[in-house]
């Protein structure tokens, strides 16, 4: 298979900016308080590396839940289904952000959201690097916006195409712009 063209949308510095930032907005809002971080496996485990880093809010855990899409390539399928969940005792009363690399249709965030909130966080938010609101099937909040993309399909800084390119320390999109 020839190499797809992958064009830079976000350069790796203003990924740190962006990041930066939203780090302080949380540090903000949970100010006095403590928190449970949670990335969905396998995008967010360069951002979420980056944003706790930032983070100075107290995190009592860190911890991983895994979804996949049925279906594989550039179509998400219509349902996600949990591969690696996570015990209700880690999250039950707590102050939980979801780290998420990027919503698209809203099936897979929605999905994790669900799952969690059934075991009575204290509070739920989501933060992610991407949005791509022109693709969402399904509604999703989003507390912590890094940044808004078009609907093109995206690689790098954790986000693959077929489980590669995910080592691209900036956001490309494939293709020609
Ligand atoms: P959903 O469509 O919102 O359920 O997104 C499911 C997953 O599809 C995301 O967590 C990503 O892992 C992946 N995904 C969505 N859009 C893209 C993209 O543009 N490039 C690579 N993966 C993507
Ligand atoms: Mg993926």
């Amino acid at each position: 298979m020839p190499e797809p063209h992958l064009t830079e949308l976000i350069s790796a510095s203003d990924l740190a900016d962006a990041i930066a930032k939203l780090a302080q907005q949380i540090d903000r809002d949970y100010a006095g308080q403590s928190l449970v971080v949670i990335g969905i496996l396998k995008g967010s485990f360069i951002f979420l590396a980056d944003l706790v880093r930032q983070i100075q809010t107290p995190l009592e855990r860190i911890e991983f839940i895994r979804l996949s899409s049925y279906g594989s390539g550039t179509v998400s399928a219509g349902t996600a289904k949990l591969e690696l969940g996570i015990a209700e005792a880690k999250i039950r009363d707590r102050n939980v952000l979801v780290v998420e690399d990027i919503v698209d249709t809203g099936i897979t965030t929605q999905t994790a959201l669900d799952y969690l909130e059934a075991y009575r966080p204290a509070a739920l938010k989501l933060c992610t690097l991407l949005d791509k609101p022109e693709r969402r099937q399904v509604p999703v909040a989003i507390d912590y916006l890094g940044f808004t993309v078009p609907n093109v399909f995206i690689v790098g800084y954790g986000i693959d195409y077929d489980e590669k390119y995910r080592q691209l320390p900036a956001i490309y999109q494939v293709g020609e712009v």
